[in-house]
């Protein structure tokens, strides 16, 4: 039975006990946690409950990745029935499920790729870095093609080398130096130009300054570039149109891969299956996770062109399979609940959904702008960033006690809204990222709360 209607303070207190004397939490300060817990112990479409019954409009999908929503018990069965029939073996050797994973994957990617497993959005990165530099040896034997471009204030996982990949300063700072393999550039976000200039007259300097990145490193020095299509952890910077068909023509100029980011932009999240294809390019490697299954089991996948698959064919002797694995990859049951999730999806036209709904959300958030605290409000699908400003012509960024007190606003009343990573300046923006599920009524909920917490705050 749910704790939805039978919440227990004593049960409650000795969760919050146990877990304070024994848990070491990602990210959080645990003072924090002492001083307001959430103990989450049932959660329902965009709903999550906390053990005292208290309900909470999820406006983040979790950690941007319950795609279907909450409380599929569908799931349940499915992963039962597989651990039934085939609870685990290595991937060195086939299963049902990932095969017809991998081939539903390929099918949305509209054909020609392959699919290799992982177990979270971090290792399908770090899986694509090493398939890009063992893709260079195989075809320019003798050279050291291995270098990664990626974009400041990007985020790719928390490994050593995703996290090098990323360019948030204040996530990295306390494990510099790093190799040196990653070159950053300048990123897409508009709102804040790195080159104080406007699109379209900016003539795409981030593009050019990417290509002054490549021919400085030397071009036969890099392997990939990385681009998540719409940079989530920066507070969802959404590029011009033609920003990633010019990346992807860089990288053909230069025979560079193009290695798309797709875990959290993923899986309808902001429209379309798949967050590229906005764009109409064709990227050679393809990181996915969250929506993959909608984090009912932690799976993802690094997905590559069948031009980057045809390297790693050869006699055993050639020594050209992929050098690497990991013990869980393609495992059936994660497989076997990442397939039925996506079957929900296509059954719900969950990525129509989120186009539509996402509109509808966005439309009513621009209504806060009758808030001067609201410098912008940009996003794709169900992918939304609110950015909060003392002053919209100068764009001054509210502070971070300011940005903590609208977020803890909307908790107290109920709402769980997210806030940008940023860089080490820019934590000022409100993220949304709710299950593709949610409602009009719940749109409406997140924007009305949104708009009280606005009001409370004096910026001068
Ligand atoms: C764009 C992007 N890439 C990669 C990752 C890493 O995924 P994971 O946390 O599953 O390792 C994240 C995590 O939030 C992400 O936002």
């Amino acid at each position: 039975m749910s704790l939805l209607n039978s919440p227990d303070p004593a049960v409650r207190e000795a969760v919050v006990r146990q877990d304070l004397g024994n848990v070491l939490h990602p990210i959080v300060q645990h003072r924090a946690l002492e001083a307001k817990q959430i103990v989450v112990t049932y959660a329902e479409g965009s709903t999550i409950v906390d053990a005292d019954g208290t309900p909470y409009l999820d406006g983040m999908a979790g950690l941007w990745c319950v795609n279907i929503g909450y409380g599929r018990t569908e799931l349940a069965e499915v992963a039962a029935e597989q651990m039934r029939q085939l609870s685990y073996f290595p991937h060195t050797a086939m299963n049902v499920p990932a095969a017809a994973l991998a081939e539903k994957i390929n099918l949305h990617m509209g054909g020609g790729y392959h699919t290799y497993f992982v177990n979270s959005g971090s290792e399908a990165n770090e899986a694509g870095f090493k398939i890009a530099r063992q893709y260079m040896k195989h075809e320019y034997p003798g050279e050291y093609r291995f270098k990664t471009i990626s974009r400041y204030y990007a985020y790719h996982g928390t490994t050593l080398a995703t996290l090098d990949a990323g360019g948030m300063g204040e996530r990295k700072a306390k494990f510099e130096p790093f190799s040196g393999d990653f070159v950053h550039v300048a990123p897409p976000y508009c709102y804040r130009c790195p080159f104080g200039l406007s699109y379209p007259s900016c003539g795409l300097a981030c593009v050019k300054n990417m290509e002054t990145a490549i021919l400085g490193e030397g071009p036969e020095t890099v392997a990939e570039v990385i681009i998540e299509p719409i940079m989530s952890g920066v507070g969802v910077a959404v590029p011009p149109d033609e920003y990633l068909p010019k990346v992807e023509s860089l990288c053909r100029k230069y025979g560079i891969l193009l290695h798309i980011d797709e875990v959290i932009n993923g899986f309808g999240r902001t429209g379309k299956m798949f967050a590229h294809q906005h764009y109409g390019v064709s990227p050679d490697i393809i990181a996915v996770a969250k929506g993959i299954s909608s984090a009912y089991l932690p799976i993802a996948a690094t997905v590559v062109k069948n031009s980057v698959f045809d390297s790693f064919l050869g006699e055993a002797a050639e020594n050209r399979q992929v050098a690497q694995v990991n013990t869980y990859g393609g495992h059936p049951v994660a497989a076997a609940v990442a397939l039925r999730n996506i079957e929900i999806m296509e059954a719900e036209k969950l990525a129509d959904r989120a186009a539509t709904t996402g509109a509808y959300l966005i439309d009513g958030l621009r209504g806060l702008m009758s808030n001067k605290i609201v410098g912008d409000v940009r996003g794709k699908g169900l992918l939304i960033g609110v950015e909060l400003v003392k002053d919209r012509t100068t764009r001054e960024p509210i502070s971070a006690a300011q940005m903590t007190s609208v977020v803890d606003f909307c908790r107290d009343h109920g709402v769980i809204v997210g806030r940008a990573g940023g860089g080490r300046r820019y934590g000022n923006t409100i993220t949304l990222c709710p299950p593709l599920v949610i409602t009009h009524a719940e749109c409406d909920r997140i924007v009305e709360t949104l708009g009280q917490a606005f009001a409370t705050l004096d910026v001068g």
